[in-house]
């Protein structure tokens, strides 16, 4: 196996690896390595099933379990063929092409914010595992964006570093998403329908390396403490500093790959689709540091409407 670095930050590809057999010892130890080092981890031509994935992602920490969000608001790609996987991508529960810009695609259109998941979660994520089942070609969009927030904070001034370690990030799922994109009120309904409440994160985290990393991924909208208007333009400001280009790493999809991002130190978007002609079906697990598999919905003992 090798690792072989995309991008003069971070992010890497892995080479030689077979994710359809049981994880080596030498295999999680690579990939634990990489990671560290890297925080986004690519692996070309997996062609592997469900199974083998939720095995893979196994091997590096407990499944957060999807929450079941109610049909009417379901993000277009829940489709509902395990329940163990969240699902991305542009399909409906029938397997048919959701338009770009629908309806039934606004709601999916927030990850095109840079975001890391589950920050509306009390318990934040370790990684991501995404893999892509059916991927657009070269040109027609829904490529990921990755940016490296470590970067970002070891590029920020001393004194800003000094002011800002101490802080508390607020994140709202909803109002993450209305800063996404999404039109008009977001509405008690909405709310009722997808429960989750603000919840708090330390605005820079440590990681087990020693480095920290801005966490201030698209759901976080203010600052514990701050003033409304004073903590957004703060939460503002330091993320269009790490979305600079210079932290980037553009991944274009090709069919079987698997992207895998720690949610700690990295942000990601998807890029909008260009076209409603091609099928994209990313599935996505999700892994905790430790703990139990469980939902957040479970987790934080929120009721299913
Ligand atoms: C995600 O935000 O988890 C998925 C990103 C993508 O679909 O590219």
């Amino acid at each position: 196996m090798e690792v072989r670095p995309l991008h003069p930050l971070f992010a890497a590809e892995l080479v030689g690896a077979d994710l359809r057999a049981a994880p080596s010892a030498e295999l999680i130890d690579t990939v634990e390595a990489a990671m560290a080092r890297y925080g986004v981890l690519v692996v070309r031509g997996t062609a592997i099933d469900d199974a083998q994935h939720k095995r893979f992602a196994r091997a590096f920490g407990p499944l957060e379990l999807p929450s079941r969000v109610p049909g009417a608001l379901r993000p277009q790609g829940t489709r509902v063929f395990d329940p163990e996987l969240f699902y991305a991508g542009n399909l409906d529960h029938n397997g048919e092409i959701i338009a770009y810009g629908s309806e039934g695609y606004k709601l999916a259109q927030g990850a095109e914010r840079f975001h890391t998941d589950s920050s509306f979660h009390t318990m934040p994520t370790k990684w991501s595992l995404l893999l892509g089942h059916e991927t657009p070609p070269p040109a027609a969009g829904g490529d990921t964006w990755f940016a490296d927030a470590r970067a970002a904070w070891d590029d920020l001034p001393q004194a800003t570093k000094a002011r800002i370690e101490p802080l508390v990030g607020i994140h709202d799922f909803w109002e993450g998403r209305r800063r996404a994109g999404l039109k008009g009120e977001i509405t008690p309904e909405m709310r009722r329908v997808i429960p989750f409440p603000r919840v708090d994160h330390p605005l820079v985290r440590t990681l087990p390396s020693g480095r920290k990393a801005l966490y201030i991924g698209g759901h976080c909208i203010g600052v514990v403490g701050l003033d409304p208007a004073e903590g957004a333009l703060l939460v503002e400001e330091l993320y269009a500093h790490a979305t600079q280009d210079k932290y980037i790493y553009r991944h274009r999809w090709q069919q079987h790959d698997m992207t895998i991002w720690d949610n700690r130190c990295t942000m990601h978007a998807a890029t909008p689709l260009l076209s409603n002609a091609f099928r994209r079906d990313m599935r996505r697990a999700t892994i905790n540091e430790s703990g139990a598999e469980i939902s957040a919905y479970d987790w934080m003992g929120l009721a299913e409407a």
